[in-house]
């Protein structure tokens, strides 16, 4: 997969909080971390993903319908979905400086540690694909899905890996694989495996304490709270961990509310909380997020159908959007890696700066859920089919989205520098976002080319009709033109207007398009329809 430069993320980074499209929550009083604010920008970018998807998968199709659910459920919910009991992480603390992490990702630090950054260079060093089946008898399926998905390439003689992970099991403790070269793998099983990790030299990653990793303990990610004005047991709820349960919770009411037959979905956008252990890579695993889920309910034999077109769909919507699709992946998941109630999972996965990453996933889950809260609740979940006379629970085709990750994913396909002319005709270095019209923040962006002659007057007028027909717009009248250009350009607005000298004698405008950096004359009065025109 091709990837973006090493230093993507800072410059990224940098530029989203000097350009307000994601901020540090509560930044005035240190942070806190896991959570993120969307500034003027980012909350009109995040707002056209939702919007585009709603569209999409709503209000384009005649079987999808939208719910809106309350974030604090009845905790019964999730103990038929299985969340009060199952949904946690191994965790593992260090002694010495108190610093926390997943158990199952500690051998990442390690990597870390041993060859910079993230596995990077193991990508790009460790080992042969024909190697990998060669070592790959040796390894542990889940050693093996890993060593796939990061796509080793070409061998260098002297790749030395050590691996560390709670997934490896007891007899992985040791591995040296005879080949070309000086190729050691040495894998350390963790918690799962023969020997816990603080056994092992593993040094805590903050303090570097040889010895001061506690044993993993499982630790449930959703966030508690207490409903009303006593603090005991009996009033503790949770804020959702998934938009998911609302919708099958509700599932019985939309159909006797609806006329929806076979095969229908629930689509539905909102917050969902996770006090995850390790909060990282900037918005990519935050604690409070926002998805995009849609639950598609259908017959038993029509199942594989659907996943198989919702796998494809959900991908092609990226690809849409803007995103290459040689940095997009599906990756099927593996027999061993299912969830126990999941037929077929499939992951969308995007090469961020960081690593290759999931965006989305999409998940045949049978008629677990619905036979959960029947079983649980009392209530009938049963669909009965007027014309084969048949009464079953539907089955469940989930594609999953992070809003958040999306708009991490466009933010980081979008970062470019490139060269443009100023406006004396020298070449200059420019930073320009190249998000996809649809998805950008401001669409057009409205300047006079000084501040005299009537000219602010004009494009005072164009900017109020851009405002009136509800495009995004932007009014700037300060500073050198070239730099108002440059400031759009960071912005990701894909088209400004000038008023200039010409607009006095024959009432046109020139508009520049953001990534050809073309510019064209048309009609000032045409501005908003050729705008509308050039968005899809
Ligand atoms: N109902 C299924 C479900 O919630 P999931 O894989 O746990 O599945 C679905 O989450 C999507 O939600 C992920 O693909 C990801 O985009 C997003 N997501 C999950 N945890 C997240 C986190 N901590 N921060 C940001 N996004 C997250």
């Amino acid at each position: 997969m091709p990837e973006k430069s090493d230093d993507l993320m800072e410059k990224l980074v940098a530029l989203c909080k000097r350009r307000g499209f994601i901020f540090q929550s509560s930044e005035i009083y240190g942070g806190i971390n896991g959570f993120w604010d969307y500034g003027p920008l980012g909350v009109e970018l995040k707002r056209n993903i939702k919007q585009i998807w709603w569209d999409d998968v709503v209000r384009k199709r005649d079987d999808m319908v939208g719910l809106d659910c309350s974030i604090i459920m009845n905790p019964k919910v999730w103990e038929a979905s299985g969340h009060t009991t199952g949904f946690s992480d191994p965790m593992v603390d260090c002694r010495a400086c108190k610093a926390r992490y997943r158990a199952d990702k500690l051998y990442w630090w390690v990597l870390q540690d041993r060859v910079g950054r993230e596995g990077k260079l193991l990508a790009k060093g460790a080992f042969e694909a024909d190697d990998l089946e060669q070592v790959a008898e040796f390894l542990p399926p889940e050693l093996k899905r890993w060593a796939r998905a990061e796509n080793f390439a070409p061998l260098k003689k002297t790749a030395q890996v050590l691996l560390l992970s709670d997934m490896l099991p007891a007899r992985t403790a040791r591995i040296d694989v005879a080949g070309e070269g000086n190729q050691t793998f040495c894998v350390i099983a963790g918690p799962g495996g023969t020997e816990a990790p603080h056994s092992h030299p593993i040094p805590c990653p903050s303090c570097k304490n040889p010895d001061s990793l506690s044993e993993p303990r499982q630790f449930n990610l959703m966030f508690k709270t207490f409903v009303g004005a006593m603090e005991d047991s009996s009033a503790v709820a949770y804020l959702r961990p998934e938009t998911a349960q609302g919708i099958f919770a509700n599932y019985k009411n939309v159909l006797d509310t609806t006329r929806l037959k076979l095969p229908f979905g629930i689509a539905q956008i909102g917050k969902a909380f996770r006090n995850e252990i390790n909060p990282r890579n900037y918005t990519f695993r935050s604690r409070e997020f926002e998805q995009m889920e849609i639950e598609f309910f259908c017959h038993k034999d029509e199942a594989d159908k659907w996943y198989a077109y919702w796998r494809q769909a959900r991908f092609d919507w990226y690809v849409n959007l803007g995103l290459r699709s040689d940095r997009l992946r599906l990756r099927d998941h593996e027999p061993d890696e299912l969830a126990h109630y999941a037929r077929a999972c499939a992951d969308i996965e995007y090469a961020f700066p960081f690593g290759v990453s999931e965006l989305e996933g999409v998940a045949n889950r049978t008629d677990f859920d619905l036979t959960q809260h029947q079983n649980a609740s009392g209530r009938d979940m049963t669909y009965f089919d007027d014309e084969t006379k048949e009464r079953f629970i539907p089955y469940v085709i989930e594609p999953s989205g992070g809003v958040d990750r999306a708009t991490l994913a466009f933010l980081c396909e979008a970062y470019c520098e490139d060269t443009a002319p100023d406006e004396h005709g020298k070449p200059q270095t420019r930073t320009v976002m190249k998000l996809h019209p649809k998805l950008a923040p401001i669409k057009v962006a409205v300047f006079p080319l000084v501040k005299k002659e009537g000219m602010p007057e004009i494009a005072r007028g164009i900017y109020e009709d851009c405002k009136a027909a509800a495009l995004a717009s932007f009014y700037d009248e300060k500073g050198a033109v070239g730099r108002r250009y440059r400031r759009q350009d960071e912005a990701g607005t894909p088209f400004c207007v000038t008023v200039d000298g010409q607009t006095l004698q024959d009432q046109t405008v020139t508009i520049r398009e953001r990534d050809s950096l073309k510019q064209v004359r048309i009609a000032a009065d045409g501005v908003v329809q050729y705008v509308q025109e050039h968005l899809a």
